[in-house]
């Protein structure tokens, strides 16, 4: 290159053509700020939702958990008995702890109870009257007196159920044996674990003082 091209591309940075781009560099300068501009408001407006959304979600989901928490009216919610035993409580005795001769066993119910945010195990919820007939055949009572609620005992001497409270009597089979209850005892649904040894009930309560047996 020689010493007299140097002043001609000096006139050529100036002429109208170096000008030209001059002016069309402005206007892509200016585009890629706003893109620029544009990505900083859409990142900004993507964290501030999450900033709302994602704890407000959590608080939602905590406040609504012992709505949307599923039930399954109490018993085996762990499902250790397999879905047969959904609703059904394990009970403390097993088949060997009843007599083979029928004579009743009062067995205390435990349940898990759920309190709004709170669960509590083995909690008692009332108990029964268990017998154990040939062919290990097991009938359950409440034993809520259905004549106003109170426990009814079994009398050895007897041989019956009776409620102290009013004189409700009651033979081994639950049927009432005077006027004083409006119904027979209230049986319960129970069978034999896979074990065939372990006792499982479908324990409820119903409304006392009426002839029909009306679950609560
Ligand atoms: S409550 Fe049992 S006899 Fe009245």
């Amino acid at each position: 290159m020689s010493d007299s091209e140097t002043p001609e591309e000096e006139v050529r940075a100036d002429s109208p053509a170096a000008s030209e781009t001059a002016v069309t560099d402005g206007p892509a300068e200016a585009s890629e700020e706003s893109r620029r501009g544009l990505l900083i408001q859409g990142i900004t407006a993507v964290l501030s939702f999450l900033l709302v959304a994602v704890p407000s979600t959590l608080a939602g989901i905590f406040y609504l958990d012992p709505i949307l928490r599923k039930k399954k009216g109490g018993g085996d919610e762990e499902g250790d008995g397999g879905d047969e035993f959904d609703g059904f409580i394990q009970l403390p005795v097993t088949l060997d702890a009843l007599p083979e001769d029928g004579q009743p066993v009062s067995v205390t119910v435990k349940d898990t109870l759920d309190d709004a945010w709170n669960r509590f195990r083995d909690v008692p919820v009332g108990s029964v009257w268990l017998r154990r007939l040939p062919e290990n055949n097991i009938i359950a009572f409440n034993s809520i007196c259905p004549h106003l609620g109170c426990s009814v005992n079994y009398r050895s001497g007897e041989n019956d159920f009776f409620c102290p409270c009013h004189t409700s009597s009651f033979d081994l089979d639950g049927n009432k044996t005077n006027e004083v209850p409006p119904r027979d005892m209230d049986s319960l649904e129970i069978k034999l674990g896979p074990d065939n040894q372990s006792l499982w009930l479908r324990y409820r309560n119903f409304r006392g003082a009426t002839a029909d047996k009306i679950e609560l």
